[in-house]
């Protein structure tokens, strides 16, 4: 069997790294690899395929950044040449991202069938351009992995449950793997410079860097919480951010890093702050409390015991959660058992 992976952008790299992992491991199966370039810089892209041993993809598009409609259509062309080439049995995407949505429509219209990793998330917020590409791939693919039981929900009221399959999350799977990994060697993967005990931040999701009143009030919060951050910056936030925004001196940037380097800067952590879908998850599985800056979120398994506390940008909010007493009680089930790669390629096989 002949399986087209598509990624594309920073999340996806570490979902399929495990995911490819398990698929390669079977002699049954022939993956391909297409990189659409979504994202290209070496500490977005690069570091993620040499840390986390993902094979060198056969195909980069380079399609690079530009708006919706640009980058979308660059990699409808390129993926629709690479899908005539390969004639795959199978499309594999991933989450939400542009390059998910390229991946999905450009198989189906050619009756490749399509299966999505990550479906059935939805935040029912129509101003995230995730939600539409979550929405839009669903609704066409063959086959979808649904991780927690809410994604099943979701899936179900819009008439797919007969598609649907619970796997469990594969980020999950990811976290449980490569911390053995770091707890092997903590200090290889530890950050110089910066302080021993601090909060640890994200900010990419457009709802933020491209609202300058959303940021500025975020950064607001920050200052006010007088504690030290760290912020591993996203190219889209730091673009915006002089021109927007002072930075307080508690708020340590620094660049993007591996995703190695992230879970143990997430382990040493005292509490995460961000926008992130992944990373919200993954302060979860690791048991440091979150505040997500959003108004919403699509892992709301996370939200119980107020181990991750949605605040939106209100500096008021944030400052409170943030200083909210970090939570004991254990963590729920419903992300599946850590085998979710091992579900996904017994369902490819098996339909
Ligand atoms: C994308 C996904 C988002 C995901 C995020 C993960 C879409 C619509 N959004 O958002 O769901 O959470 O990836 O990180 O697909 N840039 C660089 N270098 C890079 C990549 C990006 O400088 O290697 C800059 C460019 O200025 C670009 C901007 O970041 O315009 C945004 O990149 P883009 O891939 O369009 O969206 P993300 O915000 O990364
Ligand atoms: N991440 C990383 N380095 C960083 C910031 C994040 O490896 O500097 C990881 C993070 O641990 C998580 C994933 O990237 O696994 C989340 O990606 P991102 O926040 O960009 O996208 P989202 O999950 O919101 O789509």
């Amino acid at each position: 069997m002949k399986i087209l992976t598509i990624v594309g952008a920073r999340p996806q790299f570490i979902k399929a790294a495990t995911v490819s992992r398990i698929i390669r491991a079977n002699p049954a199966v022939h993956e391909i690899l297409l990189h659409t370039g979504q994202h290209y810089d070496e500490n977005m892209s690069d570091v993620f395929f040499r840390e986390l041993n993902i094979p060198i993809p056969d195909y980069n598009l380079e399609v690079g950044s530009g708006s919706h409609a640009e980058q979308t259509g660059s990699m409808l062309k390129g993926i629709e040449k690479v899908l005539l080439k390969e004639k795959p049995d199978w499309t594999l995407v991933y989450g939400d991202t542009n390059s998910t949505l390229a991946g999905a429509i450009t198989s189906t219209k050619l009756h490749i069938p399509v299966a999505h990793v990550e479906a059935g998330l939805r935040s029912f917020n129509r101003a995230m351009p995730e939600e539409i590409n979550r929405i839009v791939t669903d609704s066409i693919s063959d086959l979808l992995f649904a991780p927690t039981n809410t994604a099943i929900k979701n899936l179900a009221n819009e008439g797919l449950a007969g598609i649907t399959h619970f796997t469990g999350d594969v980020m999950y799977d990811s976290v449980l793997y490569y911390k053995e990994w770091i707890e092997l060697d903590p200090e290889k993967y530890k950050t110089a410079g910066i302080p021993e005990k601090y909060l640890l931040a994200t900010i990419h999701r457009a709802e933020n860097t491209d609202n300058p009143e959303n940021l500025r009030n975020i950064f607001r919060a920050f200052s006010r919480l007088g504690q030290e951050i760290v912020l591993p910056i996203h190219p889209r936030t730091r673009k915006i951010l002089r021109s927007a925004v002072t930075l307080p001196e508690n708020v340590h940037i620094i660049d993007p890093v591996g995703y190695l380097q992230m879970m143990k800067l997430t382990m040493d952590a005292t509490k995460v702050l961000t926008d992130s879908g992944g990373l919200q998850k993954e302060a979860y599985f690791l048991q440091k409390q979150c505040v997500t800056m959003r108004t919403e979120t699509e892992w709301i398994e996370t939200l119980h015991d107020d181990w991750n506390i949605i605040t939106g940008s209100a500096p008021e909010l944030i400052e409170k959660a943030a200083g909210s007493p970090h939570p004991t009680a254990p963590l729920q089930q419903g992300f599946g058992n850590g085998k979710s790669a091992e579900i996904i390629l017994e369902k490819l096989l098996r339909f």
